[in-house]
């Protein structure tokens, strides 16, 4: 199959890019679009045999269901039984945005492969031009996970995804990069206090100043736990070739630790703030200013993308805090480096 990618852009044959994407969608094809977290990859969420295309595409274990996308705030008491007061006040506030509420899924609405069988379904309103656009176009609610093949990091540029998958999908929307660059937090609201399946854009912070107390497990804990309620934390994720480990943002540390790595023989790659670049590894990736955390998530995937492009034996990636949107870069961290620490 041939892989077509169309920057959408501010081109004026706009509609023409979104019928053609809206028509392969129809006919029970995947297509691959923007959102501001990381690119999805779509299939019309009431189509099975649309769905299964993109486990298929993505090589995915079919126990792990998949995000369900829609274009307005209306449409979800289409597709859940109730909607909790909570997550009522939560899509007011956050939708369209970063942030995915699991519910009580209706019966026989979604497609069977959507929820991986499971009683409930994760619903969000992505805030993406070209998402939105393409959803109000289509008129269908989107299944979509991240658009990347199951185990390496998500895609945070059209090429990410070309990378990828090219060959197994017919279309690519490249709307740019992606703003934020982690996925979208996921937050169970079947539950009281609502818990954080998956930390993400919109952090524990930002939740609880809305509707009070929400549970999120440590890191320790989401380790620690062998059947996790989100289905998909508990695969190798977001990993690139050579092994990650996780250090602390300790110069000397990290010197002695480079060096004495090389000294073995090893290539090593360093993911740190910009200002760790004087530190003599073999190949340099800035997450981002010290402490600017938005920086670090908008890079994180493209620099453990990078890594992958070079010679490098073993990957080391500075710590940051697990404050505000903190808790997603080091629960992703975590994730690529299989809780290792140097
Ligand atoms: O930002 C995002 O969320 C991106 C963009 C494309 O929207 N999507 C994304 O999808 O990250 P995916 O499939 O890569 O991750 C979905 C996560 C998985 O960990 C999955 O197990 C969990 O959400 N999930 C989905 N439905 C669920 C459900 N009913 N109950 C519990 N966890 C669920
Ligand atoms: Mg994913």
């Amino acid at each position: 199959m041939e892989t077509v990618l169309i920057t959408v852009g501010k081109k004026v044959d706009k509609e023409k890019i979104y019928s053609q994407a809206v028509d392969l969608l129809n006919q029970g094809e995947v297509v691959a679009f923007p959102t501001e977290t990381v690119y999805g990859l779509g299939a019309v969420a009431t189509d099975d045999e649309a769905v299964k295309k993109i486990y298929e595409a993505k090589g995915r274990p079919s126990d792990n269901p998949l995000i369900v996308h829609i274009g307005t705030i209306e449409e979800v008491s289409d597709y859940v039984e109730e909607v909790p007061e909570k997550a009522k006040k939560l899509m007011e506030r956050f939708w369209p945005g970063p942030l995915t509420l699991i519910m009580k899924a209706k019966p026989d609405v979604l497609a069977k492969s959507v929820t991986a069988g499971l009683p409930t379904v994760g619903i969000r309103m992505p805030d993406h031009e070209v998402a939105l656009e393409l959803l109000r176009t289509l008129k269908k609610p989107l299944a979509a996970p991240s658009a990347n093949r199951s185990g390496k990091p998500s895609p945070t540029k059209a090429e990410h995804v070309y990378e990828d998958l090219k060959g197994r999908i017919p279309l690519i929307l490249d709307g740019g990069t992606t703003g934020i660059g982690i996925e979208s937090t996921v937050l169970d609201v079947t539950v009281d206090p609502p818990v954080i399946l998956r930390p993400g854009g919109v952090t524990k912070e930002m939740l609880e100043a809305e509707i009070g107390e929400v549970a999120a497990p440590s890191l320790k804990e989401q380790q620690l736990e062998s059947t996790p309620k989100a289905p998909g934390m508990k695969y190798t994720h977001y990993a690139p070739e050579a092994p990650v480990y996780l250090i602390e943002r300790n110069r000397e540390k990290i010197e002695k630790t480079v060096r004495e790595l090389q000294n073995k023989g090893h290539r090593v790659a360093l993911l740190a703030p910009s200002n760790y670049a004087s530190i003599p590894a073999d190949y340099f990736f800035p997450f981002g200013e010290e402490e600017d955390r938005k920086q670090m998530a908008a890079n994180l995937y493209d620099a453990l993308r990078a890594c992958d492009k070079t010679d490098a034996t073993i990957i080391l990636a500075t710590t940051t805090s697990t404050e505000g949107v903190g808790a997603a870069i080091m629960n992703r961290l975590h994730k690529a480096a299989g809780g290792k620490f140097i």
